[in-house]
């Protein structure tokens, strides 16, 4: 059976990745993630496809979509992770699994980010090992699509 897609979501700022405060967020831009993260992917043999959209709206449409195609997501739902009631609705309706990740480790920052909506609906979060936890939830993400 052919293996099914993951799909990889990118939320609000993470566009500026790169110059956005490179001594939390490292050095490397979104199309060079992207690109790791392809690489990785055709290793695994799995497609991927990976968005970033800095709207709410736009997010939570395309977590809805994804039953359809998609096996698996993995998200950064950047600081949409403290604040979206509407993001943690649409995962927890969706029926497939979500591993949300973050490029820094949230537990050791402001006290605001210490909690996450996606958390409480997500599998599981990998967070703190900056450019490789993509690569890491795009490692759990394959498992899950396996089983
Ligand atoms: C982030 C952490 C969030 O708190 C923050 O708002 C981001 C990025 C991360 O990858 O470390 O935009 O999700």
């Amino acid at each position: 059976m052919a293996k099914k897609k993951v799909l990889i979501l990118n939320g609000p700022n993470l566009n500026l990745l790169g110059k956005r405060q490179p001594e939390i967020y490292g050095k490397l831009t979104l199309a060079q993630i992207e690109q790791k993260v392809r690489m990785l992917a055709r290793e695994l043999g799995i497609e991927i496809e990976f968005r970033q959209s800095n709207s709410e709206g736009e997010l939570v449409t395309w977590i809805q979509e994804a039953a359809n195609k998609f096996g698996a997501i993995v998200i950064n739902p950047a600081a949409y992770t403290h604040t979206s009631l509407a993001m943690r609705d649409a995962v927890s309706a969706l029926g497939i699994p979500t591993v949300e990740i973050h490029i820094s480790n949230i537990h050791q920052r402001e006290p605001f980010r210490h909690h996450s909506f996606i958390a409480e609906v997500a599998v599981g979060q990998i967070a703190g090992f900056g450019v490789d936890s993509y690569l890491l939830g795009l490692r759990a993400a394959a498992e899950l699509i396996q089983e």
